[in-house]
């Protein structure tokens, strides 16, 4: 098993996954009648709820246990920060034997046309516009607010959120974050604000919300363009509407580690048709027809296979939202009272999508962050230091002048002391009684 850049172990990466390139992306963009794939609503329920529901159970026989319990033998296999979440595999069969069947591999298929319409309605929101992934949808999303000079964005964040300014010519001005959320502080952008600045690249950091209301009215007073970075926050409602209708654009990531997963894949979510179809157009190479090609676009298209994948593990998300609820309800309760450590409050959003579940090690702990991870690592449990180091650290970013840590220090101490635990639909309930053991005793 190989790591990926974010040290996470992923079965997909294994090095017998064909490289791209291998199948020809080839297609159609019509769909004959008896070539119309199946149905992906008439998928029959399968034993995956009854396996989630044992799992349940499990989880409120230990939490119901008064003591913390002893953690006994460490768990066969490592357990990583998360695991990909996967649907019945002959779920997904007859989708791929339709493909097979039809060779429409890619370029608007029929599941990536489906998808978009179930993805618009299960998230409520206006229109999205189906990715390759996070990253390419950053990238177009920027391009198509035809922003220049300065964006202030978060130092705390994967990199791929500043690295989407740089691929754009941008300059990344880094804000500090609030100490609370681990969101962009509000009072720190507007402090940012420059006669260059043209747009604000907040996250949604471990899918809670950033205080959207401050943010989208900054945006208007400075005349500058909002686009949230949501690649952790699938689902999240706010304020009675979905998280991804706030500010400009929203780019949401559904990479294997996320709470929702195409294997890799995105998407950018708007407000009318009209930007849908100039981000349409940017995804697919600016093409405007057949011989007329309007912008520099590149290819962000979302090939079928991973839109079928996506119609099928959108029936089970719902059930995986469940799950991870009762796994963050169970490390709530498992840690609180265990001086010097802090769980990441939600950030008063109406639905929560349970994402991660970082804690941070406090100097009042017996160990610190590192010394805890390394604890944890020999016990068989791989934590993940996210986000560390800062974005700003990183040497395409440490000369900006932005990147100072003395001017970012709620950041640098976030950095310096979270640690992600492990958290995913499947994940054993003994594994969770460990984990809170351990911390509990170290
Ligand atoms: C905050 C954030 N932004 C962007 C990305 C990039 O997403 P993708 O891997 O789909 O390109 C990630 C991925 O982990 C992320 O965590």
């Amino acid at each position: 098993m190989q790591a990926n850049a974010r040290n996470l172990p992923l079965a997909e990466e294994s090095a017998d996954v064909p490289s791209r390139g291998t199948v020809e992306a080839l297609s159609a963009t019509t769909t004959p009648e008896d070539a119309r794939p199946p149905s992906t609503s008439s998928i029959p329920s399968t034993p995956v709820q009854a396996v989630l529901r044992r799992l349940e159970q499990e989880f409120a026989r230990i939490l119901e246990a008064p003591e913390v319990p002893n953690p006994g033998a460490a768990p066969a296999e490592p357990i990583f920060v998360t695991r990909p979440f996967l649907p019945p595999l002959d779920e997904f069969t007859p989708l791929l034997e339709s493909i097979w069947r039809t060779r429409v591999l890619t370029n608007g298929g029929p599941y990536h046309r489906e998808l978009e319409d179930r993805l618009r309605d299960h998230l409520g929101v206006p229109e999205i516009a189906l990715f390759n992934n996070a990253t390419t949808a950053l990238i177009v999303a920027l391009r198509a607010l035809h922003l220049s000079g300065e964006v202030i964005t978060t130092p705390y964040s994967f990199v791929a959120t500043s690295h989407a300014l740089l691929w754009s010519g941008l300059t990344p001005v880094f804000a500090d974050v609030d100490p609370d959320t681990l969101n962009l502080d509000p009072a720190a952008i507007e402090a940012a604000i420059t006669p260059r600045t043209s747009a604000i690249l907040p996250v949604h950091c471990y899918g809670h919300p950033c205080d959207v209301e401050a943010i989208d009215a900054i945006g208007r007073r400075h005349g500058l363009k909002v686009i949230y970075d949501a690649a952790h926050a699938f689902g999240v409602r706010h304020r009675g509407r979905s998280l991804l209708t706030y500010g400009d654009l929203s780019v949401l990531s559904f990479h294997a580690t996320k709470v929702f997963n195409t294997f890799e894949g995105g998407a950018v979510v708007c407000g009318d048709a009209t930007r849908k179809d100039q981000i349409d157009k940017l995804k697919n190479f600016g093409h405007d027809g057949e011989t007329c090609v309007v912008d520099i676009g590149m290819n962000g298209k979302m090939s079928e296979l991973n839109a079928a994948l996506g119609l099928v593990q959108l029936k089970y998300v719902d059930t995986a939202l469940d799950r991870r609820r009762t796994i963050d309800a169970a490390y709530r309760e498992g840690l609180r009272g265990v001086r010097g450590v802090r769980c990441l409050d939600d950030a008063g959003e109406d639905t929560a999508n349970y994402s991660y579940f970082p804690i941070l090690v406090g100097p009042d702990y017996p160990l610190s962050r590192d010394a805890l991870n390394d604890a944890l690592k020999r016990d068989g449990i791989h934590p993940r230091r996210y986000f560390y180091p800062l974005i700003s650290e990183f040497p395409m970013y440490r000369s900006l002048p932005s990147a100072r840590r003395d001017l970012l220090p709620v950041a640098a101490l976030a950095a310096d002391r979270v640690l992600c635990l492990p958290i995913y639909p499947d994940l054993d309930a003994a594994v969770v009684a460990r984990v809170i053991a351990r911390i509990a005793n170290p």
